[in-house]
């Protein structure tokens, strides 16, 4: 892509440290920004951020448990320290348990809603804090939230995580209504991916037949490549893309929004 510069910017990856995360910090790191990533995967985030400096980058690696709040509070405070700033948040740690409705887990439940809600509120909570005016970064910046195409469609078999990602899309908007209403100078969007064929994508796909919802893998990517105009299943490079964009100064008036980044899958 290129045009969306993000030099002196200074960006923290939650569940950075592969899959689509990591996608995201090579593209935010490619775009100009220094990158930390945070994520429960020392030695694979440290693999990551080591491989972002081998490129000519600035990268490194902060143990990051999104779905606690001290932690949220140190891994800021390290970004802050190790980049001379914080002015990007990208909410992209999330994890996917497929179920039927009528074999729901509360347990299950709980860690959706623990990590994909729980970890995205308290990331907006402590980007507020530090980059408002009086926080220890104090220069605005924006929060890019990952939902999912889930939020968008009704597809058997993952009614709790589309619940927990159509929470993520409301956090969006309201947060981004508090940072205007209450001058934080941050913007706040998300993307909805569609369906990406990496760790996550592939075992959603396998939980379908497991689940009895379709006979074979293939026939279910099949089914949803058929939902999507633009005829194939999503890349990395799709999602990161779009993520430098909301993140650039090229989307300096958008806030609140949702963007779809499914191939035309979602509605
Ligand atoms: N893969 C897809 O098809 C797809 C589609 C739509 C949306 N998404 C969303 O994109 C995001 C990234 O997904 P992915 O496909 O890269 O999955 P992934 O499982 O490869 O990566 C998720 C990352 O989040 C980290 N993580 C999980 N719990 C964490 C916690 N409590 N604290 C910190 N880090 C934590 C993991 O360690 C991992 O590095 C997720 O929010 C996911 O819901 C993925």
């Amino acid at each position: 892509m290129g045009g969306f510069d993000l030099t002196g910017r200074k960006a923290l990856v939650t569940g950075g440290a592969r899959g689509l995360g990591a996608g995201m910090a090579e593209a935010l790191s490619r775009a100009g920004a220094a990158v930390m990533i945070g994520d429960l995967l020392e030695e694979q985030g440290r693999r990551t951020a080591e491989s972002i400096a081998s490129s000519g980058g600035r990268a490194g690696f902060v143990p990051l448990d999104v779905t606690d709040d001290d932690s949220w509070a140190a891994a800021v405070a390290a970004t802050i320290s190790e980049l001379g700033g914080f002015d990007l948040l990208i909410n992209n740690a999330g994890v996917e348990i497929s179920s039927l409705i009528v074999d729901l887990e509360p347990k299950q439940l709980r860690t959706m809603l623990d990590v994909n809600v729980l970890g995205v509120g308290l990331g907006l909570k402590h980007a507020f804090r530090a980059m408002r005016p009086d926080g220890p970064a104090g220069a605005g910046g924006a929060v890019v939230n990952v939902s999912s195409v889930a939020a968008t469609i009704a597809f058997p078999g993952i009614a709790g995580y589309s619940a927990t990602k159509s929470a993520v899309d409301r956090l969006t908007r309201v947060a981004a209504a508090e940072s205007g209403k209450l001058g934080y100078g941050v913007r706040v969007n998300c993307i909805y991916p569609g369906l990406v064929a990496n760790e996550m994508g592939t075992q959603l796909a396998q939980d379908m037949v497991t689940l009895g919802l379709w006979p074979t893998v293939e026939s279910a990517v099949g089914d949803v490549i058929g939902l999507t105009p633009l005829g194939r299943l999503g890349e990395t490079a799709d999602m990161a893309d779009a993520v430098v964009f909301l993140a650039s100064d090229a989307a300096r008036f958008v806030t609140g929004v949702g963007l779809p980044v499914d191939g035309g899958m979602g509605t």
